[in-house]
């Protein structure tokens, strides 16, 4: 009889501290993500505000050479850095639940092309060779998070890829699945970094190549918006050296409307050697 009361015992102890550190834990993320939010409204001010000033500049200020190239570079700097800011703040959002999904039924194939050209007509994709192949499929996405989930993959592709290295793109369908995957021949990941790559750093140790910049965001926020679709995504990898795959999942809906079910192959870029 004793016994069995100081078993229960013990097990309530067990649970109540089990509980106890999940609210700790659950409190601590909270936290991390208000301060998130907050530095990255805080910066947000500075910002517009240098942005402004060079406007100003380039009004009244000197118009030699060195000055226009000096105010190119802050413009230039200024626009990398709101962008970063813009990182954060989605991150902060996306998992404080005030992004707001505006999701429309839409044809992969085509929106991720868009997103292909888009990025394409920057010039950035210029010295890899770029794949893709795409098949009709559909699903419910909002049109700019879809297009920042497709940026982010191929942005780190193309940057954790040598030039002159391929970059895959696919999409189609797989049962009730609509699938969006990025391959690169670049350096790949470790196995044991397979685990935390969409996690923020603080969590995971990503410092595989972070001499590029880049606040380390990106794949924390492909998987969160992949999620807030319902959806969710993977990444494979055969270790360094051998290359990567990001798949993205999303559920798959019946076509809004018939559709040419022939598979589109299209290639963009063209090989460049190592500058
Ligand atoms: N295609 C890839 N091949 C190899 N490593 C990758 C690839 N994509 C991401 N990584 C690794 O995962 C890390 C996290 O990627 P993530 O996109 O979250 O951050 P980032 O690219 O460093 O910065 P940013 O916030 O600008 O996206 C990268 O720093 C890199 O080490
Ligand atoms: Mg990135």
């Amino acid at each position: 009889m004793e016994e069995r009361r100081r078993v229960e015992q013990e097990r309530e102890d067990l649970l109540m501290r089990a509980q106890l550190a999940r609210a700790e834990a659950e409190s601590a993320n909270r936290a991390k993500d208000e301060f998130l939010a907050m530095l990255g409204h805080e910066l947000r001010n500075p910002l517009a505000a240098i942005i402004s000033a060079v406007s100003v500049l380039d009004r009244i200020g000197q118009q030699d050479g060195v000055a226009l190239r000096a105010r190119d570079a802050i413009r230039h700097q200024i626009t990398h850095l709101g962008r970063l800011v813009d990182d954060l703040l989605d991150i902060a959002h996306v998992t404080s639940g005030d992004i707001v999904l505006t999701c429309e039924p839409l044809n992969l194939a085509t929106s991720v092309q868009r997103s292909v050209s888009n990025l394409a007509s920057t010039g950035r994709l210029e010295r890899h060779v770029i794949d893709v192949r795409a098949e009709p499929v559909w699903a419910s996405v909002d049109p700019t998070r879809l297009n920042q989930i497709v940026a982010n993959l191929l942005t780190n592709a193309i940057k954790y890829t040598s030039p002159g290295g391929t970059i895959r793109i696919r999409v189609g369908g797989e049962e009730d699945q609509a699938i969006v995957g990025v391959a690169d021949t670049g350096i790949g990941i470790p196995p044991s970094l397979l685990p935390y790559m969409f996690d923020l750093p603080v969590q995971g140790d990503k410092r595989l190549d972070r001499a590029q910049g880049g606040l380390g965001v990106g794949l924390t926020l492909v998987r969160r918006l992949a999620e807030l679709h319902g959806g969710r995504v993977q990444v494979f990898s055969e270790g360094p050296g051998r290359g990567s795959e990001f798949v993205v999942h999303l559920p798959r809906i019946e076509p809004a409307k018939p559709v040419d079910s022939q598979s589109v192959l299209r290639v963009i870029g063209k090989v460049a050697s190592a500058r």
